[in-house]
């Protein structure tokens, strides 16, 4: 897939339905001023069902199981590898079942995002929905956040609320926090690549030293003459006093 200039280019790592992935797509193929495009998708299972939105979208994808390695560092270096053949300038883990070493991370910066089913620091790993309900929490919810070494711990992107019903069960919850998923992680993405796109700010214009010595003639003169009127006035206001007592 070629490059396209002020679209930022994701890689999407699945590993299951790829609801968010499609949520991702639908953002970017909807709205031609989406500052984002999916260049491809990496699945580490090969019956992974959001594979079918890669087919679909005519976006390269390359299945990588972690099954076929002896270890993470030779998994890793495979998907590395397949990053390297396309643009991409930004990760986005869409329900991605593996957890990713330090090393990796490390790589690409910040450039990893991550959408998680709680309200973080809230509920980090699995049954997120199951341990809201059981804590009688009144909400739950979801968040976009950085990828960082400690999983679910990097700085928050993106968070949204839902409330927990009496009647909630944990599928209607989950049901309910995919719903505002959908929304949350392209809001995210286009925070990051309006970010990214975003024009320097106009750097200071330098005062010259010719500048300065005018600006600081100038500051003199202004003083001087604050001085001489101030004073001038003063002696009338004084003048004035004794004639009036006179
Ligand atoms: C989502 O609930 C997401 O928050 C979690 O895994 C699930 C993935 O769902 N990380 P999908 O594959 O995007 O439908």
């Amino acid at each position: 897939m070629t490059n396209t200039p002020n679209k930022l280019n994701i890689c999407a790592f699945i590993s299951g339905r790829g609801s968010n992935l499609k949520a991702i797509i639908d953002a970017c193929e909807n709205n031609p001023e989406f500052p984002a495009r999916v260049s491809c998708i990496i699945s580490n299972k090969p019956d992974a069902g959001g594979i079918e939105y890669a087919k679909e979208f005519n976006i390269p994808f390359a299945v990588i199981s972690h099954k076929d390695f002896n270890n993470k560092q030779d998994f890793e270096a495979a998907i590395l590898d397949a990053l390297s053949h396309e643009p991409v300038d930004l990760i986005c883990l869409a329900g991605f079942m593996r957890i990713l070493s330090p090393y990796f991370i490390n790589q690409w910066g910040p450039n990893i995002i991550n959408i998680h089913p709680s309200l973080l620091p809230k509920y980090k790993g699995l049954d997120t929905h199951e341990r809201a309900i059981k804590a009688g929490d009144s909400e739950a919810g979801c968040t976009v956040h950085y990828v960082i070494p400690e999983m679910d711990a990097g700085d928050i992107i993106v968070q949204r609320k839902v409330p927990i019903l009496k009647s909630d069960t944990i599928e209607s919850l989950e049901q309910k926090v995919l719903v505002q998923e959908h929304t949350a992680y392209p809001e995210a993405i286009k925070v990051i690549a309006d970010n990214h796109f975003k024009k320097p700010e106009p750097t200071p214009t330098k005062v010259s030293s010719k500048q300065q010595t005018e600006l600081s003639e100038n500051n003199w003169i202004n003083f001087t003459n604050f001085v001489k009127y101030g004073t001038i006035a003063t002696i009338g206001a004084l003048i004035l006093l004794a004639l009036l007592l006179l």
